[in-house]
C-alpha cells in the first residue's frame, strides 16, 4: 500500500507544537505512528524508545517524569509495561496524555484505528458479529476494541482462544455482561469462522507469560490460512493490531478480505485527528487534567495486580473506584483490577 498523506490543509495545523513520545515498552508501529501523524500536521517530536534511556532506569517515578515532560512538551503519547502507568501521567502532567498500550490493561488509540476501519470497510459500527482469536488474556486490544464495540447496537462477539487465554473475567463482566451483549467462547476458528463480519486476529503475547515453556506450548494455536478462508463471507474483514509472528499465513495477505495494512494506515490518520482534538482542548483549557474518577483508599487494602503501576511505585496512594454497587465490587483506579480483600 503506498503512503497516504492527509490533505495539504492539516499541513501546519500543529506548527511550533511538540509531541513527547515516552515509550518505556518496544513499539514499532505506535511510536512511528504517533510520530509521523505529529510531523505530518507540521509539528515536532521528542522522547525516548525504551526504559533504559530514560530517567526511569536511574529510578524516577512516571508522575515525576509527567511533569517534567510537561515543561518541555505540549502532550504526550506514553506507553508502559506497568497497567495504570499513564493515568498516573496524566495526574500529574499539565498537558493531555494519550495511553499508547500499557501492559495487558488496554491500547486505546489502537481501539480508534481498529474502528475507523470497521466504518470504512464495512460503513456502520452496528449489527455486526465479531470475532477475536488468539490471546484474548493478555491481548491489550482486544479488552480496548471490545469495551469500545459496547457502545454500539447489535453487536455479537465470538472469543476464540484455547482455554488458557481466555478473556479476563473482568472484561465479561464489566463491559459484555454489563452492557447485555450476546457472546459465545470456542476454542475452534473453524467453527466460529462462517458467523463473523469481523474476524480480529492476536499475537500471543509472549512478553506478559511469566512461564517461557507455556508461551512456547501455545504460540502456535491457530494460523489463519487462505484453506481456513474457505468458510467465511465473502466480505468478511480481516484485522489484526500488528506485528503478526505466524498467526496470519502470508499468503492471506492476497485475500480482500485482508485489512490489516488498511488498518495501519487508517491509525495514523486517526492519531492526527487525536492529537489536533486533544490541542485544541488543552488551548481551550489550559488547567485541563484527566477526568477525575471518584475513588478512595480502603483501610488495609492494596492492588494484587503484580503488574499494576502501584506493584514499582510505592508511593502512589492505593486507591479504589466502586464500580458494582450491588456486589460490592471495588476496582484499582490505576489498573482497574478488582480489589481482593
Ligand atoms: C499491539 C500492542 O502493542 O498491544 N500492537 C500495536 O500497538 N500495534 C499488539 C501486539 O503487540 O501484539
Amino acid at each position: 500500500m503506498r503512503h497516504q498523506r492527509a490533505p495539504a490543509k492539516y499541513a501546519e495545523k500543529c506548527k511550533g507544537k511538540k509531541l513527547a513520545t515516552l515509550f518505556f515498552e518496544p513499539s514499532t508501529r505506535t511510536r512511528l505512528s504517533f510520530e509521523a501523524a505529529m510531523l505530518e500536521l507540521g509539528g515536532n517530536v521528542i522522547g525516548f524508545s525504551s526504559a533504559s534511556s530514560s530517567s526511569a532506569s536511574k529510578g524516577e517515578s512516571v508522575a515525576d517524569t509527567a511533569q517534567v515532560i510537561s515543561c518541555y512538551a505540549d502532550i504526550i503519547a506514553m506507553r508502559h509495561p506497568q497497567e495504570g502507568a499513564p493515568y498516573v501521567a496524566s495526574r500529574n502532567a499539565s498537558i493531555p496524555v494519550i495511553n499508547a498500550g500499557d501492559g495487558g490493561h488496554c491500547h486505546p488509540t489502537q481501539t480508534l484505528a481498529d474502528l475507523l476501519t470497521i466504518y470504512r470497510e464495512k460503513g456502520k459500527l452496528n449489527g455486526l458479529t465479531v470475532g477475536f482469536c488468539g490471546d484474548l488474556k493478555y491481548g491489550r486490544t482486544v479488552h480496548s476494541l471490545i469495551a469500545a464495540l459496547s457502545r454500539y447496537s447489535d453487536i455479537k462477539i465470538v472469543l476464540i482462544s484455547p482455554e488458557e487465554l481466555r478473556l479476563p473475567g473482568y472484561v465479561k463482566k464489566d463491559v459484555l455482561n454489563k452492557h447485555g451483549m450476546p457472546y459465545e467462547e470456542t476454542t475452534s476458528l473453524e467453527e466460529a469462522m462462517p458467523s463473523l463480519d469481523i474476524l480480529y486476529m492476536t499475537r500471543v503475547q509472549q512478553e506478559r507469560f511469566a512461564d517461557v515453556s507455556e508461551y512456547e506450548r501455545l504460540k502456535d494455536s491457530y494460523i489463519l490460512t487462505p484453506d481456513k478462508l474457505s468458510t467465511a463471507k465473502p466480505d468478511m474483514c480481516i484485522l489484526h493490531p500488528l506485528p503478526r509472528v505466524n498467526e496470519i499465513s502470508v499468503a492471506v495477505d492476497k485475500d480482500s478480505r485482508a485489512c490489516y495494512f488498511k488498518q495501519v494506515m487508517n491509525g495514523k490518520l486517526m492519531r492526527m485527528a487525536l492529537i489536533m482534538k486533544l490541542l485544541d482542548e488543552a488551548e481551550k483549557n489550559p488547567v485541563l487534567c484527566c477526568d477525575e474518577v471518584p475513588s478512595q483508599s480502603i483501610a488495609g487494602c492494596v492492588c494484587k495486580n503484580p503488574r499494576c503501576i502501584t506493584t514499582t511505585e510505592q508511593e502512589l496512594p492505593q486507591l479504589f473506584k466502586l464500580t458494582d454497587a450491588e456486589h460490592e465490587t471495588y476496582r484499582c483506579i490505576y489498573c482497574e483490577s478488582k480489589l481482593v480483600r
